[in-house]
């Protein structure tokens, strides 16, 4: 599982994670993201998108229905890896039930760490394809040719809540929400402290090194 603040990178070590570990990856900001297609969104669903756009988090309830409903996931036999979930105490523990009930469980829970404004600096630079979703940054991952995407020739675009005002709501409600949840997790011992510092593929090896350690130790 992947914490840390909006920007802090999580969806790049997802995806480089995912790549070298060869697990399923399940974003729910990915998911509303890609709901936000839906030509006739349920009025839920319009809700949702709606408390995303200025920053807010989406409802429990509505999260973790979108999570049951991708529980395969769980069951993909190279592991799965969460990223952006679960976002608050409650959700932690309606994920706990529902692993539980798949009979798995999570290993390792990495928390990103990075100074507050590399943070700004990396949510002010991203740009996102408009088709395909790839994420890029206009110095650290800037695409071949400017304000396109280099896999599908979309046109890249600033996400809405990447706007000031909704960056700031946004980390007020992981300082008031998702914080705690380091402290949950602590408890039961699988809070990894990842610093997220420098380039994505030295962030990768420090994070792949960290599991490594924690993985020999549980053998020990
Ligand atoms: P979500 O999509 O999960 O957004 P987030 O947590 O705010 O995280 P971001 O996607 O903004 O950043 P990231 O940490 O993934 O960074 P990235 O890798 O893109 O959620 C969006 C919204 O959906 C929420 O606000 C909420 O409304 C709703 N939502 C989702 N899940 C929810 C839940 N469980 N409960 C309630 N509501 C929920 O990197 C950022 C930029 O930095 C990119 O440009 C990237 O290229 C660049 N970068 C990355 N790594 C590096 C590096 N090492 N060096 C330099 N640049 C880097």
């Amino acid at each position: 599982m992947l914490l840390g603040p909006p920007g802090v990178g999580k969806g790049t070590q997802a995806e480089l994670l995912c790549q070298a570990l060869g697990t399923c990856h399940l974003s729910t900001g990915d998911v509303f993201r890609a709901a936000s297609c839906q030509c006739d969104p349920s009025p839920a669903l319009r809700s949702a998108l709606e408390a995303m756009r200025r920053g807010e988090l989406v409802s429990d309830g509505l999260v973790v229905t979108m999570v049951e409903e991708r529980s395969a996931c769980l069951r993909c036999r190279g592991g799965f890896l969460l990223d952006g979930f679960p976002r608050t105490v409650s959700q932690a523990e309606a994920l706990d039930d529902l692993l539980v009930r798949e009979g798995t469980a999570v290993d390792a829970v990495i928390s990103y760490e990075l100074p507050l404004d590399e943070i700004v600096d990396r949510l002010g630079g991203r740009r996102t394809c408009s088709i395909c979703k790839a994420v890029y940054h206009v110095k650290a991952r800037p695409p071949r040719a400017g304000g396109v995407c280099d896999l599908c020739g979309g046109a890249l675009i600033q996400r809405e809540d990447d706007r000031p005002e909704s960056i700031r709501v946004r980390m007020r409600a992981y300082e008031e929400c998702t914080r705690p949840l380091a402290d949950y997790y602590e408890m039961t011992g699988r809070l990894i402290a990842v610093s997220a510092d420098g380039p994505p593929e030295e962030v990768l090896e420090r994070s792949l090194r960290e599991l490594q350690t924690r993985e020999e130790s549980a053998r020990h």
